[in-house]
C-alpha cells in the first residue's frame, strides 16, 4: 500500500470503514446510478415521505432533535430538519456503499489517479497530513514535500511580517497583494476575510483577480511600491487574468520606484507549479513556493497558495487551519458513513437533487467573518460536480451538482429569505452558527443565534392557516400570511471561529462533494468545461483591436457584438 498515511488501513467489521484498497477494483464495476437497488428503493420511499411535513416527522418522534444530529472535527451537525426518516437515511448510506464511496475514499488518500481525465491524483489531503505520514506518487513521498514547502512558507512569513525582509529602497513590507484567479484568489481572499480576527492589523492584504483593470487599480490605489509586496499565484502560470494583473503590477511597481526593474526582485514571489513560466515572468525561483499537479485549484487553499493567508495570520494559525482539514479528513476517512458529515450532507444534497427537484443550496453562515464563504464554495461545489457525464464518458440521464449560492445572515434575511420562505421553490438551505462570539460586543451574538435559530424553526414549521387566523388576521391577508414550512435545512455549529474551524469546514464541504460526486459517478476534479470560453476570447481578442476590419466569422450575434464594440471604444 503506497499510501501509508495513518490511514487507509483501517478497522475492520464496519462495512463503511477501509478495505486497504482492496475495493479498488470493485469500483470499476459499479452498476450505473438508476440500477442501484439502494437507489430504486428510494425512488419508491421517496412517494412515501415526499407527502409528509416535517412537522409530522417531528411529532412521530420527540427524540427526533436529537437523533438526526452528528458530530466530527469539531463541528456538530443537526440534520433533522430535513425531509427524511430512518428509512430514507439508511437507504441513502446503502446507496454510498453501493456507489463505492469507500473505495474512492481509500484510493485518494492513497493518491491513486482518481481524476481520470488529467490521470492526476486528487491529493488535497496530502496538503494536511502529519509529517509523520507518507503518500508515495510516483514513487516519491509527497508528504515530505508538502513540509518542505510549508517551511519555506513558514521562514519566508516570518522576515516579511518581522520585518526582515526589506523592500527594494530598504523600507518594511506593509502591504501584500495577492494576484491570482479561481482557486488561486478564492481560497485566499475567503480565509484572509474569515481569519481577520487572527491577523495582523498593521499589514494591509489585497486580492486582485479580474481582468477588469479596476480590479487592480483600485487594489494599489493607495498603496506605496516600495512597501508593497506582490505574491503572484497561478498553479499553471498561464491564466491569462493573472498574467495580465502580474504585468500591471510590474509596471506600476518598476514606475513608482524610478524605473527599476532590480526592484522587482524584492517585491514579487511567486505560487505555482510553473517554474518555468515564473522565471520566464521574471521572478526568481528561489522566490517560488511550489505545489503539485496533484492539488486542484480549487481545493488548494491549504497549500502554498495559502501564502497571503499565513503572511495574514502567521505561520502557528496556518498550521492549527491544516489540523482542522486533518481533523475532518480523519473524521471523514474512518466515521461510518451514517455519522459521518461530508457523507451525511453530500447524500442529503443527492436527495434534494434527484428526488425533490431542487436545483439549488443555500449557504447561510451567521458569521460575517465568513462573508466570502459562499462564494469560495461556488468554485468548490460547482467547478467540481458540474458535470453531465459520467467517469466513462456516458451521458448522466439525472441532475448532477446543484447551484450553491448564499449570503451571511441576519443580511440575507432583509433581502431573498423571502423565497425560501415562501416561494415555488425548494432550497436546501446550511445554516452555519458559532457559539462564541470572536469579539463579544453587548447582546449582538445572542441575537444573531436566536435568528439564525428562528430562520431554520420557520422553515421547517412554518404557520398554518388556522394559526393564522387564530392571530385575527383578516380573510383576505391569510393565505399571504401562511407559511408552508416543510423547507428543509442543516445547521452546523462550532465553538468558535479558530484556524481549526475554518479548516474543519472547508474540509466538509470538500469531502461533500466529493461524496455527491462518487454517487453520480461523475470526475470532481477536471474542469473542462472553462476551455471553450477561454479559447474563443483568445480569438475575439485580437478582432476587437485589429486597426481594419476584421472578416468576422462567428455566428451573426457575436458579430455583431464586436463590430458594436469596435463602434464604441
Ligand atoms: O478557470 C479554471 C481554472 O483553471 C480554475 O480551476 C483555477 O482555479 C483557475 O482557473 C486559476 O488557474 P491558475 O491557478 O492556473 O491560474
Amino acid at each position: 500500500m503506497p499510501g501509508a498515511f495513518a490511514c487507509v488501513r483501517m478497522e475492520g467489521g464496519d462495512p463503511d470503514t477501509s478495505d486497504g484498497g482492496r475495493n479498488a477494483n470493485a469500483m470499476r464495476a459499479i452498476t450505473p446510478l438508476p440500477r442501484r437497488p439502494a437507489w430504486k428503493a428510494l425512488v419508491s420511499h421517496h412517494k412515501t415521505i415526499a407527502g409528509l411535513h416535517l412537522r409530522q416527522l417531528f411529532a412521530a418522534d420527540s427524540k427526533r432533535g436529537e437523533r438526526f444530529t452528528a458530530s466530527g472535527a469539531g463541528l456538530f451537525l443537526d440534520y433533522s430538519k430535513n425531509r427524511v426518516d430512518a428509512e430514507a437515511m439508511k437507504r441513502l448510506v446503502q446507496l454510498a456503499r453501493e456507489s463505492g464511496l469507500r473505495a474512492r475514499i481509500d484510493a485518494m488518500f492513497r493518491g491513486d489517479r482518481i481524476n481520470v481525465t488529467e490521470h492526476r491524483a486528487a491529493l488535497h489531503v496530502a496538503l494536511r497530513a502529519p509529517k509523520s505520514a507518507t503518500i508515495l506518487v510516483d514513487g516519491k513521498d509527497v508528504v515530505a514535500e508538502v513540509h518542505a514547502v510549508l517551511d519555506r512558507m513558514g521562514a519566508f512569513a516570518d522576515r516579511v511580517r518581522s520585518g526582515r525582509w526589506r523592500g527594494h529602497t530598504g523600507r518594511r513590507i506593509r502591504n501584500v497583494v495577492n494576484i491570482g484567479i479561481g482557486g488561486s484568489d478564492l481560497g485566499p481572499v475567503m480565509a484572509y476575510e474569515a481569519l481577520k480576527h487572527y491577523s495582523r492589523r498593521d499589514m494591509t492584504f489585497r486580492f486582485v483577480s479580474n481582468v477588469d483593470g479596476i480590479d487592480f487599480v483600485e487594489a494599489v490605489r493607495d498603496l506605496d511600491p516600495a512597501e508593497t509586496l506582490f505574491i503572484v499565484s497561478s498553479k499553471t502560470f498561464t491564466t491569462l487574468e493573472t498574467r495580465t494583473n502580474a504585468e500591471s503590477a510590474r509596471a506600476w511597481l518598476v514606475q513608482g520606484l524610478g524605473g527599476r526593474e532590480r526592484a522587482v526582485a524584492k517585491h514579487f514571489v511567486a505560487v505555482s507549479t510553473n517554474a518555468g513560466q515564473v522565471s520566464a515572468f521574471g521572478i526568481d525561483t528561489a522566490n517560488m513556493f511550489g505545489f503539485w499537479d496533484w492539488v486542484g485549484g480549487r481545493y488548494s487553499m491549504d497549500s502554498a497558495i495559502g501564502l497571503s493567508t499565513m503572511l495574514a495570520v502567521g505561520p502557528a494559525n496556518f498550521r492549527r487551519m491544516l489540523a482542522g482539514f486533518r481533523a475532518m479528513d480523519e473524521h471523514f476517512r474512518t466515521a461510518p458513513f451514517g455519522e459521518n458529515l461530508p457523507v451525511i450532507m453530500g447524500l442529503l444534497a443527492v436527495w434534494y437533487s434527484n428526488f425533490f427537484g431542487a436545483e439549488t443550496v443555500a449557504v447561510l453562515p451567521y458569521e460575517n467573518y465568513l462573508k466570502r464563504f459562499p462564494a469560495y464554495l461556488q468554485q468548490l461545489t460547482m467547478e467540481s460536480n458540474g458535470k453531465s457525464v459520467t467517469l466513462a464518458g456516458r451521458r448522466v440521464r439525472y441532475a448532477t451538482g446543484p447551484v450553491y449560492w448564499g449570503e451571511p445572515g441576519t443580511n440575507g434575511q432583509h433581502s431573498f429569505y423571502q423565497l425560501i420562505h415562501q416561494g415555488t421553490r425548494l432550497v436546501p438551505c446550511d445554516f452555519i452558527a458559532f457559539a462564541r462570539a470572536l469579539t463579544p460586543l453587548g447582546r449582538h451574538h445572542d441575537m444573531l443565534i436566536a435568528n439564525v435559530l428562528a430562520q431554520g424553526e420557520a422553515l421547517a414549521f412554518g404557520k398554518t392557516e388556522a394559526e393564522v387566523r387564530a392571530e385575527g388576521v383578516p380573510e383576505a391577508l391569510v393565505p399571504h400570511k401562511v407559511f408552508e414550512g416543510n423547507r428543509p435545512s442543516n445547521t452546523i455549529f462550532a465553538r468558535q471561529l479558530t484556524p481549526e474551524t475554518l479548516g474543519a469546514l472547508v474540509a466538509l464541504y470538500e469531502h461533500s462533494v466529493f461524496t455527491q460526486g462518487t454517487i453520480w459517478g461523475i470526475n470532481s476534479f477536471d474542469q473542462w468545461g472553462v476551455e471553450l470560453g477561454k479559447a474563443l476570447a483568445q480569438r475575439i481578442m485580437p478582432e476587437l483591436t485589429a486597426r481594419a476590419a476584421p472578416r468576422l466569422a462567428h455566428d451573426s450575434s457575436t458579430n455583431q457584438l464586436i463590430r458594436h464594440y469596435r463602434r464604441a471604444r
